[in-house]
């Protein structure tokens, strides 16, 4: 039998075939095939879904005084981004093009934030001459660099410091970021000193705490036991002379890859900290990525070769880990279903990809229906840190990525085609000093 597949997900199906927006996949992939007759692959976009969930998040923060960033990581396509904006949302930035990305998309300088652990002068500069509601500094010797860039356009930046408060998410090491072990962050001595010093830095407002402890949190428990770290922080600070002005709480709202009933407490969250916060004069900021694309995203892939050996039955797609690393680097187990499923019974299959890799698996035991070359399976909630993620490793290009808004069906993304790739090569001449 086949699983329940779409519990709060807004996948249907329309003539028997899997759709998203009410857009059926299998006629999206042969669409898409008029404009790139190669393409055997596509991400598809729900935009609709993704508005619904971005006004979700605005109206929960709204309702307690606080401000809700997107984390453009997760999914930097314009087509989202500019109607995320319009929104009213914020927009969350961690290095140089992803600022370039928010500012394209239309998210004014009082609604933009930056973070990233490699502060560069360029980012530094950019903020000083085009804006930014505030800097989150990862170390306390970047103050000096923004410090710099500000004197020199004459302007004032202002800035949040992300301490890394002891705290471990229980989620995958590689979007742990909040522990001792992390490479994220301040500590909270170091920042108090800092605040307690900010007059040195005469061109910045250093008034802000920033922690971002992890991602993909179901459970808001961690999430609330930082704040509560925060506040003491806060108020530590003021009694040091030093009083804080806002708190940014970063992101790290789970989605339900197994597709169960199980959802973030979005709203109920948010109260909780609006309770918590209430009469501090702190200004709260969160920033979120995941939580708002990820279920409205799938990756849609031809099976190119089905191949039983030892025993077992591997359906080889013509998408691999470079469109979709998430199962290779984290182990993450993302649903996997027949567009159109043959009749006959579902039996165990290792669905892989086209890379020279043994890690290139996107499950090693789902259950599929009979399946063969040319069919369409869809990969869910692939929405955030996918297409973000890709790579044109084995020389491959990277997928095109459409969207879907009204029953409309819109290229957003071209895909790359092995031209694109080999017209990359230059002959600069370097001079050398
Ligand atoms: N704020 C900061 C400072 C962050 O580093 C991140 C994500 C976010 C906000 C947004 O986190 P979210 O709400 O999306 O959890 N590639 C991994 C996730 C890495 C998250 C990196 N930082 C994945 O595919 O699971």
């Amino acid at each position: 039998m086949s699983p329940a597949p779409f519990a709060g997900h807004p996948l249907t199906r329309v003539d028997g075939a899997l759709a998203l927006g009410g857009v059926p996949l299998d006629r999206a992939l042969a669409g898409l095939r008029t404009l790139e007759p190669a393409a055997r692959a596509a991400y598809v976009y729900d935009l609709d879904a993704i508005v619904a969930r971005g006004v979700r998040l605005r109206d929960a923060f709204t309702a307690i005084g606080a401000d809700a960033a997107y984390a453009v990581k997760a999914n930097a396509l314009h087509a989202l981004l500019e109607p995320l904006a319009a929104l009213g949302l914020g927009g969350e930035a961690g290095s140089l093009g992803e600022l370039e990305a928010v500012r394209a998309a239309g998210f004014p300088a009082e609604r933009r934030w930056l973070n990233g652990n490699g502060r560069t002068p360029e980012e530094a500069d950019w903020v000083a001459r085009l804006g930014a509601r505030a800097v989150n500094a990862d170390h306390v010797a970047e103050l000096d660099l923004l410090e710099r860039a500000a004197a020199a356009k004459d302007t004032r930046i202002r800035v949040a410091l992300r301490v890394n408060p002891g705290i471990e998410a229980p989620v995958h090491r590689y979007v742990a970021t909040g522990d001792d072990e992390a490479k994220f962050g301040i500590s909270p001595a170091e920042a108090l000193e800092a605040w307690a010093g900010r007059a040195r830095w005469p061109h910045l407002s250093v008034d802000g705490v920033h922690l971002h402890i992890g991602s993909q949190l179901m459970d808001p428990a961690p999430l609330l036991a930082a704040f509560d770290a925060g506040l003491e922080l806060a108020e530590e600070s003021a009694k040091r002379g030093a009083p804080l002005g806002s708190f940014n709480l970063g992101g790290g709202f789970g989605i339900d890859y197994e597709g169960g009933e199980r959802e973030f407490p979005l709203e109920s969250y948010a109260r909780t900290l609006g309770e918590r916060a209430r009469g501090r004069g702190l200004e709260l900021v969160v920033e979120p990525g995941r939580w708002v694309v990820a279920s409205a995203g799938v990756l849609v892939a031809e099976v190119l070769w089905v191949k039983p050996r030892g025993g077992r039955r591997f359906v080889v797609l013509a998408a691999g880990m470079n469109d979709l690393i998430r199962p290779a680097l984290y182990q993450a187990r993302h649903r996997i279903l027949p567009v159109t499923p043959r009749g006959g019974a579902w039996t165990a299959a290792c669905v892989v990809g086209p890379v020279c890799e043994s890690a290139d698996v996107f499950a090693e035991d789902v259950p599929l229906p009979p399946l063969e070359p040319g069919d369409l399976v869809a990969i869910l909630d692939a929405g955030a840190y996918g297409a973000a993620m890709s790579s044109n490793y084995n020389g491959r290009g990277r997928l095109a990525e459409l969207v879907v808004s009204g029953g409309l069906l819109v290229r957003a993304r071209a895909g790359e085609t092995p031209r694109d790739l080999a017209g990359r090569r230059t002959r600069d001449e370097i001079p050398m000093s």
